[in-house]
């Protein structure tokens, strides 16, 4: 079971535990999540959610062997493919979303945090987004969120060259709320979740739509437009020569492009 569900005193949590690939995600794992993050929303048993990862690991990020094995549709038809509807459900998800970063988080490890609405990182963790050394482009809006919560400047090291960034820094830039001591994170996440048992559902429900319905078309249009760029990309040979470095453990070279 590499995504485990559980529904407890008000809050649904969602735990990636795949610590053999570092939680790296699979096309059937984006597919409980979303399922999950549906239910969440239905059932009014569930006040917040929570997500978490493994002790030192958030997630590594999508299945790279998933990326050249089975990549999502190309094009528009993309927005079907399962990953989207993860990303969907999150944007969907009017219940507050508690993130406890255990520890790495990757790719989409990091660009899911800017659709939660609380983060809380262990001191342990680093955080990167290092879509273009995988001859990718960004995802999840991060191309519109990043700069909008930063700074181009500090965005295009993030998202241009892929530097990963301490705990501190995902704090001072606006992504994450504060960072805890790496075995205290899931307990601290998951009571900030449960304060939401004691104020009216409702109210929080119509805030957190009147927080993110501003950004929402922007958010969805960049998710379509980053999303026909990425599917091509991942069938490109810059990416096919990165993901294929990362199984023989070398380097990558992108000299001959
Ligand atoms: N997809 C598929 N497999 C992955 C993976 C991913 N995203 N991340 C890690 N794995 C696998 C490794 O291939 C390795 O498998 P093996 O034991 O069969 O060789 C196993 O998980 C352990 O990973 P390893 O790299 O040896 O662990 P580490 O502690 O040295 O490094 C990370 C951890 C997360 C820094 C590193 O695995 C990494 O950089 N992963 C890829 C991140 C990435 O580029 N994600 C895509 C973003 S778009």
């Amino acid at each position: 079971m590499r995504i485990k569900t559980a529904t407890l005193a008000g809050v649904a949590t969602i735990e990636i535990a795949r610590p053999e690939k570092k939680n790296a995600l699979t096309i059937a794992m984006y597919e409980t999540m979303a399922a999950a993050l549906e239910a969440a929303v239905a059932d009014p048993a569930v006040r917040a959610v929570l997500i978490t990862g493994q002790p030192g690991i958030f997630t590594s990020g999508n299945d790279i062997e998933d990326f050249m094995a089975r990549p999502p549709a190309e094009g528009p038809e993309a927005m079907d493919s399962p990953v989207f509807r993860f990303m969907r459900a999150l944007l969907n998800c009017d219940k507050p979303v508690v993130a406890a970063v255990t520890g790495a988080a990757i790719g989409i490890g990091t660009t899911m945090l800017l659709h939660c609405d609380f983060v809380y990182v262990s001191d342990e963790a680093r955080l990167a987004m290092p879509f273009t050394s995988l001859g990718l482009v960004p995802e999840f809006a991060s191309s519109l969120l990043v700069p909008q919560l930063m700074g181009h400047a500090r965005a295009a090291e993030k998202l241009l060259l892929g530097e990963a960034f301490t705990p501190e820094q995902a704090v001072e830039c606006g992504i994450a709320n504060a960072v805890l001591p790496a075995g205290e994170v899931v307990a601290h996440a998951r009571r900030v979740a449960e304060r939401f048992n004691a104020l009216p559902p409702g109210a929080v429900r119509e805030s957190k739509q009147l927080l993110r319905g501003p950004t929402r078309a922007a958010v969805l249009e960049a998710m379509r437009t980053e999303g026909e760029r990425f599917t091509r990309r991942l069938r490109s040979p810059e990416a096919m020569e990165a993901f294929q470095a990362f199984f023989q453990k070398r380097k990558p070279d992108f000299s001959k492009f």
